[in-house]
């Protein structure tokens, strides 16, 4: 049966992930695939429910563990009800943030144990790992200033302080370092059109 590719693309705030994926379907579309872009926390209707209460600038603050079964909660239907038919149907998923990013602000920046993390996404994953991520590498000022050059009013995040995001920064280099086999890192503060030529090359070289 014919397979579809999952590929995500991680990275902190302002690293221009949404403008890469929608470069990279077009890619895969001249390519003849059929392409699927989402995104998380979201890419379900009831995984975009559960976006808008991670996400809004209101939000209550829960803790870190609560957080990360929110947006569990949220990938599961995600998976359920979007990736993983859409694989099975051999259409490619590319995804704005997955499971890394997880990993990353509610594990290494908020330190729930990643063996509970893991543990539970195994749980729930249905199996469902990518085969490509691309990290988009970019120093948190940078990120930052082109965060807020943008209107929206899903803030929370953003407002973090800088040691933060400097975190996040390192614990995707971490993520990097550890899964080699399916992880690219790609520098962020380049030129738009050049981050598509090198994310495009990378493409080319792990799965076609
Ligand atoms: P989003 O609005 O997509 O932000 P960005 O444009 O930076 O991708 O994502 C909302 C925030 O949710 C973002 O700051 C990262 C955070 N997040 C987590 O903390 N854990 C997760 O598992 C995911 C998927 C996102």
């Amino acid at each position: 049966m014919v397979h579809g590719k999952f590929i995500t693309l991680e990275g902190g705030e302002g690293a221009g992930k949404t403008t890469q994926a929608a470069y990279i379907k077009e890619f895969l579309q001249s390519r003849g695939k059929h392409v699927l872009l989402t995104r998380e926390p979201g890419g379900s209707p009831g995984a975009e429910l559960i976006r808008g209460l991670l996400v809004d600038g209101a939000a209550y603050s829960w803790d870190a563990l609560t957080e990360y079964l929110l947006f569990t909660a949220a990938r599961r239907d995600h998976i359920l009800k979007t990736i993983k038919p859409a694989l099975e149907e051999g259409t490619w998923v590319v995804c704005d943030r997955f499971y890394d990013s997880s990993i990353v602000y509610q594990g290494y920046a908020k330190y729930v144990s990643l063996e509970i993390l893991t543990t539970i996404y195994d749980f729930i994953s249905e199996g469902i790992t990518p085969d490509l991520t691309l990290i988009l590498n970019i120093t948190p000022e940078v990120g930052l200033m082109r965060a807020h050059k943008r209107s929206s009013h899903e803030d929370r995040f953003e407002k973090m302080s800088l040691q933060f995001h400097q975190e996040i920064r390192k614990g995707f280099l971490e993520i990097a370092k550890d899964y080699p086999e399916r992880c690219v890192v790609v520098n962020a503060e380049e030129e738009e059109s050049q981050i598509r030529d090198t994310i495009i090359k990378v493409i080319l070289s792990h799965l076609f």
